[in-house]
């Protein structure tokens, strides 16, 4: 995302990743996650010739100005930041580097890492620079936009050439200047786990008030059009849900509890907050289980959404790959489907004869015993409930993103359970030996998790 909309406003861009398939793919055009808009527009630089895909780091060093890092940065055993990524770019760069240059971290790191890898890239380098810390905010599935008008750009330095340079760069991209803020590299550093960390304590805090309220008997959905109204409060990120999930949030939260604890400190909501994730991606498969047993041998459910969100096909962390692994793992056959995700899910279940993947929602749905949903995506919202009724054998619906009104689902003669609300029970008792049912009370029943 950063090489092809850094090229798209005139600059030079060389690309370089040590996966050789992967700069094949790009250098032909082809691009290798699945992002709106991204595939066109990386095409069009490479047609301009404004942007290339190498494995040489020696001429892409050679060559630039600037250097962005924006490799991995995953979670080691206990939840840290695994640098190593980091630190071989570092490493790999200092042989190549002729004159000064300006050092960009776009990869989430923890705070001081910018002054480590300055002191690591001081020992084998003579030549001047300047190392950055730049964090990336964007969104998945909507990283475009997200690139091309940010909220902010957070430029942590106190080298006033490297921050000339790099607001030129950015210059393009902001509607005004107080869009580019300013700091320390410690600073930002923070500012990125801290955006996150926030973030997913919000949807870990909505999915916590979500089963007081099922337990209560009242509308999730209510409650949060009532506290969004209070602009210190606000509506986004109050969607209770299957809990956050992708290749950020659950890593950053883990790794800022790390921090936290390497510094003395307690870090109990953050805690708190990975807990209750956990928990929450779960929670849809415990509904299954209550609903049908703890066998589920015989019955076979299908599955919408993998993707962690919708318009993406990232599917690391998802909670639908863990909800597949808990229904399977009780003996259940599944049938899942996803607009642009089934191939990396598909991955990470080799040869498992009990799940399939197949290329259409109603598909997933003939002959089954219920349908979870997952992942919000738009395809999802309005489906056509005649069909899905004549296909699933049993007419159940654990809705993991309440995409439907509940009159709606009374109206369509729908057995469903969704996150934070009533229950809509079965019109006519089911004469499965597997039903349970969640009660007739149906707020508690449905939303114990
Ligand atoms: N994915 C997001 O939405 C997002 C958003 C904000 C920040 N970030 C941060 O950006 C960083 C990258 O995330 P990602 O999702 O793109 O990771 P990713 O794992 O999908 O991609 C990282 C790439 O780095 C390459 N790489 C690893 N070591 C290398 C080396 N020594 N030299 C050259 N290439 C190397 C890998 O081959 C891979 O292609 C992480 O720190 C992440 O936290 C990601």
């Amino acid at each position: 995302m950063t090489a092809t909309c850094l090229a798209s406003t005139g600059n030079s861009v060389i690309g370089v990743d040590i996966d050789a398939q992967k700069v094949r793919a790009l250098a032909a055009g082809k691009c290798p996650i699945f992002e709106p808009g991204l595939e066109e527009l990386m095409q069009a630089q490479l047609a301009a010739g404004r942007l290339s895909f190498t494995t040489d780091v020696g001429q892409a060093v050679r060559q630039s100005a600037v250097i962005f890092i924006a490799v991995g940065t995953p979670p080691r055993n206990d939840g840290s930041a695994d640098l190593s990524n980091v630190e071989a770019i570092i490493s790999g760069i200092a042989p190549y580097m002729d004159s000064s240059r300006v050092i960009v971290i776009k990869s989430t790191v923890p705070v001081g890492t910018g002054q480590r890898m300055s002191d690591l890239l001081m020992d084998l380098t003579a030549h001047p620079f300047s190392l950055v810390s730049n964090p990336e905010f964007l969104k998945e599935g909507a990283a475009l936009e997200d690139f091309l008008r940010p909220d902010r750009v957070v430029i942590g330095s106190d080298d006033p050439d490297a921050i000339q340079m790099l607001t030129e760069l950015y210059a393009p991209f902001v509607r005004t200047p107080q869009t580019i803020l300013v700091m320390s590299r410690e600073a930002a550093e923070m500012v990125k786990y801290t955006s996150n960390a926030y973030l997913a304590t919000r949807i870990s805090f909505i999915n916590e008030i979500a089963d007081i309220c099922a337990a209560t008997g009242v509308d999730i959905a209510e409650v949060c059009n009532g506290i969004g109204a209070d602009r210190r409060i606000g509506r986004d990120f109050l969607n209770p849900g299957v809990g956050y999930g992708g290749s950020c949030f659950p890593k950053d939260v883990q790794a800022l509890i790390q921090v936290a604890s390497h510094a003395g400190c307690q870090a109990n909501i953050l805690r708190s907050v990975h807990e209750r994730n956990e928990h929450q991606k779960l929670a849809l498969a415990e509904m299954v289980l209550r609903r049908f047993g703890n066998d589920l041998t015989g019955l076979t459910f299908a599955l919408w959404g993998l993707a962690f969100k919708p318009n993406t096909d990232d599917v690391r962390e998802a909670p639908a790959i863990r909800v597949i692994q808990r229904l399977a793992a009780a003996g259940a056959q599944l049938r899942c489907y996803d607009p642009r995700a089934c191939r990396n899910a598909a991955a990470m279940f080799p040869e498992n004869a009990a799940i399939a993947f197949v290329d259409d929602p109603y598909d997933a749905v003939q002959g089954a015993d219920g349908l979870l949903i997952l992942t919000e995506w738009s395809e999802f919202r309005t489906p056509s409930f005649d069909r899905m009724r004549s296909q699933l054998r049993q007419r159940v619906i654990f809705d993991g993103r309440n995409l439907y009104q509940l009159a709606t689902m009374q109206r369509q003669r729908m057995e469903y359970y969704s996150i934070g609300r009533p229950g809509i029970l079965p019109p006519t008792k089911p004469n499965n030996s597997h039903a349970k049912g969640l009660g007739s009370s149906s707020a508690a029943g449905v939303m114990e998790t």
